[in-house]
């Protein structure tokens, strides 16, 4: 064979993927700088995108708006109970198809971080880590130990051969171009003993012999070996320096927002101080950044962990759960990375300059005397904006924000202000069409099947107990549901039979949640929350004279994913007891209880479409309202159009929901407080903390439930819910997503940072107001358009007391009927000399059809 034919599959394959800008085929180093790809430094921003946390039909469109986005890498966990059902039994199926992942982000022609773990966090059930090891006999986790060491080797040696067959590695022509074992395991080795230690080096060295041929990484792992890069994971990491010298600063979560949990409200960050943190650690000589999310996703099924962890991963990430870009955060992100981009060149070529500009300003200047040079200044103020001298030219600063001037000269991002599109999101209601196979049709047409669990013990119990078992040792999370029934007699002479006064049951749990029947009656429910999961249930019930049945419905809401000696936290009742007897409290505490793992219907398998499990479904067109324990079924159409859906669940409880026997997940649109604080408005200036801005108070955390699109079929969908306390499902309805306004708010002097290349930099334009509408849309109607001083927020906005009449018919004229449109502030277009002194803004709202 010669050598030309050895390497034209290479040479072809080079060509398919290297049409943006990567051709993997070479070694990946470091040193202090960077990563040196292929011999040529990087800085490399990275999304994190987790495979399973949204379906194969949407890979493609996410890590094509992350590209468009200005990324250049994708970056995943890999969840190991995802792939690994029990020992030696692997599954990369749909979601978890982790070689089909890599391969798009291959073809996107961008590269891939792809952190092992397999300890992963990541609010994901379990840690990641498969519940079955947590059950063979002399596990512990993430410590010294044998068995653990043992399973989590033979996991990513068989993720490592894996990728190494399909040619995933940098070397092998790949695009993975770092690999992560362990995952912060810095914070918690403390509860690890002189074991934490011994299992670092174990991990790095275990990783290290894999040979990929790629560095690995250990995030905040104070002390890694010599032979691991470790890195820095938080809301800002400027001042992190890896520990050694010869290491490069690297950033594997940077978050753009935050995760939610069932009954909190909802955190925010805002785009100004993600930028702001983006572009002061390259500023401060970082080189790779990664976002944790880009894209949030779903955490479908019972994959979700905490405990309390929301089935919606939002995130308020770049790219929102439903794959839609997040404006104006994911636009305003973009120009940030070109803003980068324009400046790589002189940030890789030489050391910056630190230079002191007054108290809080300061500038770093990477200038090698070539004439290549970039410049970063920054205004580290929590409230003041100001002006600096740099090169004796004078900026100005807005308070907390950096401005990136790619030729020492030209500002062409300030980090505070956010000149990219911004947009109005609906979810718009569409009520369930019955299909066209379905049977019949009822009132609206619809017909349910309706199935009802048994309050307690259904078919054989699994076994009786005098006191209480641990909740997740018994079930050992293959449901989120265990019961708990036992039964007490009442003697007719108890005072309270005569008296209005009714007994009060008292019930202490470990978590997580709890609804609590007597003689097959709801009598109450009571749950703990993502800071605190035990809880105390209070409530007076009905008991009757004679024999009384106590069944109480103890659930999990996601396993505990992070801490020391996380594994061993346990779950379900602790004590019960009744007040109110003529001799005082019954403590039921050591009575004899029994146990039925799950629900009949989980166990029958009723939500799959095609069971033929002999369940007695009975079909109504008036199901039931506000009944416990009732599984509904429905057979519809696809909701119309191609938007994005939302199952809207708000009439609902609490419950488990399934489309054709996909999972997607835990409904629970239970309200935070509305005595809570939340903010109208987020200040963006001064450090992020996931509680600064708030919203939702009083509101469902979770309303809608994602259903992606391509669980649809034409017609005939069979939408399965298990409703455990009672809700009203004729209200329920698939919303779609829609975009309902884009919106652009820009003012004079605002830096554009349009430019492909540093030369053109600085080269004259004004600033402008930019729209673009989705794909195959266009601008069809202007809301609102204003010259002048418009003040709040798209959707909102309205003129002030300086405005060109002539405002709306300008921008009509530019933008009507076109998918994109760009109207610059100029003499040309609007009365300059309006209020004058003033620095004046455009403000529009457009509707795109
Ligand atoms: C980090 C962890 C991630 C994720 C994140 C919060 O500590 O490494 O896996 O849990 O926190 O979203």
């Amino acid at each position: 064979m010669n050598i030309f034919s050895s390497f034209f599959p290479f040479l072809l394959l080079c060509f398919l993927t290297s049409l943006f800008s990567s051709c993997f085929a070479g070694n990946v180093t470091y040193d202090r700088r960077s990563l040196i790809i292929d011999g040529q430094r990087k800085l490399l921003i990275s999304a994190a995108i987790h495979y399973p946390r949204s379906v194969p039909g949407m890979w493609p469109g996410l890590v094509q708006t992350a590209k468009e986005g200005g990324v250049n890498v994708i970056e995943s966990y890999v969840f190991w109970n995802g792939h690994e059902l029990s020992p030696g039994k692997y599954n990369f199926e749909g979601r978890y198809d982790l070689v089909k992942f890599v391969k798009i982000v291959q073809q996107a022609g961008m590269y891939m971080i792809l952190r092992i773990g397999p300890f992963v966090a990541a609010e994901w059930n379990f840690g990641g880590v498969p519940v079955w090891l947590h059950y063979v006999p002399g596990t512990v986790f993430r410590t010294d130990n044998e068995p653990f060491k043992r399973y989590m080797q033979n996991f990513t040696t068989f993720i490592v051969n894996l990728m190494k067959q399909e040619k995933l590695f940098a070397p092998q022509g790949g695009p993975i171009i770092l690999a992560q074992v362990e995952n912060e395991y810095g914070y918690y080795e403390k509860f690890y003993g002189d074991g934490a230690k011994r299992y670092v080096t174990w991990a790095a060295n275990m990783a290290v012999s894999q040979n990929i041929g790629v560095p690995w990484i250990m995030c905040q792992q104070y002390d890694a070996p010599d032979n691991v890069i470790s890195t820095c994971n938080g809301f800002y990491c400027d001042q992190f320096t890896p520990n050694s010298p010869n290491k490069p600063k690297m950033w594997t979560e940077n978050w753009p927002g935050w995760f939610k949990t069932f009954g909190a409200r909802d955190p925010h960050r805002p785009a100004e101080d993600v930028a702001f943190s983006v572009a002061r650690f390259f500023q401060k000589g970082g080189s790779v950044q990664n976002y944790y999310m880009y894209h949030g996703g779903t955490n479908f099924g019972r994959t979700s962990g905490g405990p309390f962890i929301t089935t919606s991963y939002d995130y308020e990430a770049p790219i929102d759960e439903y794959g839609l870009p997040r404006l104006p955060k994911w636009g305003h992100l973009k120009e940030l990375h070109r803003a980068i981009k324009l400046s790589e060149h002189a940030l890789l070529k030489s050391e910056p300059t630190t230079l002191s500009l007054g108290p809080s300003l300061e500038a770093d200047v990477y200038d090698d005397g070539s004439g290549v040079c970039a410049a970063f200044l920054a205004n580290l103020d929590e409230k003041t904006d100001n002006n600096v001298v740099f090169r004796n030219v004078s900026y100005h600063l807005p308070a907390w924000s950096v401005s990136i001037l790619p030729d020492c000269k030209n500002v062409v991002f300030n980090t505070a202000k956010v000149g990219s599109q911004a947009s109005v999101v609906e979810m718009v209601p569409e009520e369930l069409q019955p299909s066209v196979a379905s049977p019949s049709k009822g009132l609206k047409g619809l017909i349910w099947d309706i199935y009802v669990e048994n309050a307690g013990i259904w078919g054989v119990a699994d076994f009786t107990k005098n006191g209480f078992v641990d909740h997740i040792n018994t079930t050992k999370d293959t449901t989120d549901y265990l019961w708990y029934t036992t039964s007490i007699i009442i003697g007719e002479n108890e005072e309270f039979l005569k008296k209005a006064s009714r007994p009060v049951l008292l019930i202490e749990s470990q978590g997580h949640a709890l609804h609590a029947f007597v003689n097959q009656e709801l009598q109450g429910s009571a749950s703990g929350n993502g800071s605190h999961s035990p809880f105390k249930f209070k409530k007076p019930i009905s008991l009757k004279a004679g024999k009384n049945e106590i069944a109480l419905l103890s659930m999990t809401v996601g396993l505990q994913n992070a801490g020391g000696l996380y594994e061993w936290v346990g779950a379900g009742l602790t004590s019960v007891k009744i007040e109110g007897f003529n001799n005082g409290t019954m403590d039921l505490s050591m009575s004899k209880w029994t146990y039925k793992i799950g629900l009949q219907g989980e166990h029958l398998g009723i939500y799959k479409p095609d069971s033929l499990n002999g369940v007695k479904w009975v079909s109504t067109s008036e199901p039931p309202i506000n009944q416990p324990l009732t599984w509904y079924k429905v057979v519809v159409d696809p909701p119309s159009g191609d938007e994005p859906v939302g199952l809207d669940m708000v009439h609902m409880g609490k419950g488990l929901a399934w489309l054709n026997g996909e999972e997607i997940g835990r409904y629970w649109p239970i309200k935070s407080s509305k005595h809570e604080k939340c903010v109208d408005e987020c200040d963006y200036r001064g450090k992020f903390f996931p509680d600064k801005c708030l919203t939702g108070c009083g509101e469902p955390s979770q309303r809608w439930y994602h259903v992606p699109r391509s669980w649809f079929k034409p017609s005939g969908n069979i939408l399965v819910i298990f409703e455990e306390k009672g809700g009203d499902p004729t209200k329920i309805t698939f919303s779609k997503r829609k975009t309902s306004s884009l919106c652009s708010h820009v003012a004079e002097g605002f830096p554009m940072v349009e430019q492909e290349s540093v030369s053109k930099v600085g080269s004259g334009k004004s600033a402008a107001a930019h729209l673009k509408c989705p794909k195959n849309t266009s601008i069809s109607n202007v809301k609102f358009a204003s010259f002048g001083n418009p003040t709040g927020r798209c959707g909102s906005y309205s003129k002030g007391d300086c405005h060109d009449p002539n405002s709306t018919s300008t921008v009509e004229k530019v933008c009507l009927g076109k998918n994109e449109c760009a109207i610059e502030l100029t003499e040309e277009n609007f009365d300059k000399g309006l209020c004058p002194g003033t620095t004046k803004k455009l403000a529009i709202e457009a509707v795109c059809s």
